[in-house]
């Protein structure tokens, strides 16, 4: 057998399948399993927290509507935030999937290429530990940005608009638009766009050099000539 063509396909054929379990599988479970999963209400943080309490400032009837009215105590008030983030961050990544932008979107920044010049710090491990990545949304191809690094990048009525009708935003832009995450205007969304948002804001919240809008300070154009 040993001798023969295929006694060698065999044998080589078994020896890739058992690395690839090792290199796939045993060694990345020896390496993490000291690093607990956490729960989607553990990955609630600051910035995401902040982001919500926005879009509960910027569309207040929308916001009643899904969610109801924070209690008047500022201590429970804050519980009572950071219970609905996680509900929204859970139904925001529902959507994501249902909607397919992991079609055209990718959620890893890659040591190659130079991607951390474009888009920010390179994807670790421990970032995946959570069951909001449960699948991870890797995605399949990068037809848009990566958006890993997409929390604080742009303001929630950034978001809305450009989920509305991308393209009264990015001209041109070859992302379908989803009305349907509104009931009807895009300063008006409903539980789904508010979800969504405050999912697209959760990514990369939990690095420290997560920006935050108001620090977006456009570069004035310079040295223009008037010509005749
Ligand atoms: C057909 C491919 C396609 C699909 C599906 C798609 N997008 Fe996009 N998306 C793009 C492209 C291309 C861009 C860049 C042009 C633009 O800004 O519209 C983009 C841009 C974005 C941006 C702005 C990134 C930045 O900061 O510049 C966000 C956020 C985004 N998409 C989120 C989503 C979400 C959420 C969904 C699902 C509801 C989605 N996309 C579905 C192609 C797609």
């Amino acid at each position: 057998m040993f001798e023969k063509k295929s006694g060698i396909l065999l044998i080589a054929g078994v020896g890739f399948f058992a690395f690839a379990f090792l290199s796939n599988a045993v060694i990345p479970i020896l390496m993490y399993r000291h690093l607990p999963e956490k729960t989607v209400k553990q990955v609630v943080n600051g910035n995401v927290r902040y982001q919500f309490e926005d879009l509960a400032q910027r569309y207040p009837a929308a916001f009643e509507k899904a969610y109801g009215q924070p209690p008047a105590d500022p201590q429970q008030a804050g519980e009572w935030y950071d219970e609905k983030c996680a509900e929204a961050l859970e139904v925001g990544r529902k959507v994501y999937i249902g909607e397919g932008c992991w079609h055209c979107h990718s959620q890893f920044v890659r040591p190659v290429s130079n991607e951390d010049r474009r888009w920010g710090p390179v994807s670790q491990s421990w970032e995946y530990q959570n069951r909001l990545q449960r699948p991870v949304m890797f995605g399949t191809r990068r037809v848009g940005p990566d958006l890993s690094r997409e929390g604080g990048r742009r303001s929630n009525d950034w978001h809305a608009v450009h989920f509305f009708k991308p393209d009264m935003l990015s001209p041109k832009s070859p992302m379908p638009q989803y009305p349907w995450l509104f009931d009807g205007t895009p300063d008006q969304p409903n539980t789904r766009g508010l979800a969504l948002m405050t999912y697209v804001q959760w990514l990369g919240s939990w690095l420290e050099s997560y920006p935050y809008y108001e620090d977006y300070a456009p570069t004035p154009i310079k040295n223009i000539v008037a010509t005749e």
